[in-house]
């Protein structure tokens, strides 16, 4: 969940800011109309009036995009600039947009339902000839030496507090990707690219590419940090590049489980990929490390945040396809509620009903409300 300062965050780098507004003031004319999905507070599409659309959806699912309509009336947008609180999968509109805007990434773009979201917009909601920004992202990477964060990040698991063996631990840790920012002299050599989304053509959710680093100087190398070039349109973009002064998003580091010294000239070959699995991406890392002489492999990892975690083996056999589904007590009261719903009955009313039939998991009203009024605002429409 975002939060006012973090949106405070993402208008304050002022790198991607500027790009947008510098995009949104090149494609953007009287005629225009313009789609600014995941608004936030609605700082694009207020650029977007500002470069003189015709029309402007602010669309958001978060109550933050009520801000939006208030500062357009600070700035005397209000004719031009419409609000909606609302996922964009839900969307409909009185008409296409020439433009669709949207930064619905995570540190990297692989993130939640970004793509599908972008795909399903740009099926439905633009225009014949609209554009998308960004039209583009790169992503990028280059073997990294780390050693604090390296340290860092299995310390506490090897520290033995009060006595206590934690090394179990160890093994997760190993495979978990972590958010990092990363100096340019942090870099072994030059950032190759793995992998570009043009999101005009996407339709794979799943990112994966493949490539070799070579060393350009010694050192001890901790993984592979991972980031994105974005090109909002030909000749404009930002990026979360190392160094990238006020970069919101960072880099991910993409750790090994030990540190590998590296020489000037040595080689190492990648596989990563991004698979949407639930709700969110698995990263996957594949790493041989040759030195520059000869082929022999003289490291070879392979790690992947599927195992960044304890996970239990019936809730994964739960999850399968050919797995039989069930409801259980909170489904059944979730299918009750929904029900109401549809008949348009009260929060109130439902929240009584809840609490009446099932006091012992509803033990007040409050309960029971907070119950109803999550799925209404998750599964309602909108008046
Ligand atoms: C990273 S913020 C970007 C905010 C703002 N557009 C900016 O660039 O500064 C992403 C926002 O998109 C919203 N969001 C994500 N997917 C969405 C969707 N499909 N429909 C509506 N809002 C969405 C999130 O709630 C969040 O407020």
């Amino acid at each position: 969940m975002f939060t006012l300062s973090d949106f405070g965050g993402m208008i304050a780098d002022r790198a991607r800011l500027d790009a947008h507004a510098a995009a949104l003031a090149r494609v953007v004319g009287p005629e225009s109309v313009v789609l600014d999905v995941g608004a936030g507070t609605g700082i694009m599409s207020l650029l977007a009036c500002q470069a003189g659309a015709r029309r402007v959806y602010a669309v958001d699912s978060t109550d933050f995009v009520h801000l939006a309509a208030r500062v357009a009336r600070d700035n005397g947008f209000t004719d031009r600039l419409v609000v909606i609180q609302g996922r964009s999968t839900e969307l409909t509109l009185p008409e296409r947009a020439n433009v669709i805007v949207s930064d619905l990434r995570g540190a990297l773009p692989p993130h939640g339902s970004h793509f599908s979201d972008l795909i399903d917009a740009r099926t439905r909601l633009l225009a014949p000839g609209g554009r998308l920004l960004p039209a583009r992202d790169t992503l990028r990477l280059a073997v990294v030496s780390v050693p604090e964060a390296f340290a860092e990040r299995r310390e506490v698991w090897r520290s033995r507090p009060h006595g206590l063996d934690l090394g179990s631990a160890l093994r997760y840790v190993d495979n978990s990707a972590q958010r990092h920012r990363a100096r340019p002299g942090d870099l072994l050599g030059d950032a190759v690219t793995w992998a570009r989304l043009d999101y005009a053509t996407l339709t794979e959710l799943g990112v994966r590419g493949a490539g070799t680093f070579t060393a350009k100087r010694a050192g001890a190398g901790h993984g592979l940090l991972v980031w994105f070039d974005a090109e909002l349109i030909d000749g404009i973009g930002h990026s979360s590049a190392p160094g990238a002064p006020e970069s919101m998003y960072g880099q991910v580091l993409l750790a090994w489980p030990e540190e590998v010294a590296l020489g000037h000239g040595d080689r190492v070959a990648f596989e990563v990929r991004a698979d949407p699995i639930g709700a969110e991406y698995v990263w996957t890392w594949v790493t041989e490390i040759r030195r520059a002489a000869g082929d022999e492999v003289v490291a070879r990892f392979r790690q992947s945040t599927f195992e960044g975690q304890p996970r239990s083996i019936e809730a994964l056999r739960a999850r399968a396809a050919d797995a039989a589904t069930a409801l259980g007590p909170a489904g059944d009261d979730a299918l009750a509620v929904l029900e109401g719903m549809r008949d348009r009955r009260k929060i109130g009313d439902l929240g009584g009903q809840l609490h009446a039939a099932h006091p012992e998991r509803y033990p007040t009203l409050a309960h029971a409300h907070r119950f109803v009024a999550t799925l209404a605002d998750r599964f309602g429409r909108r008046a």
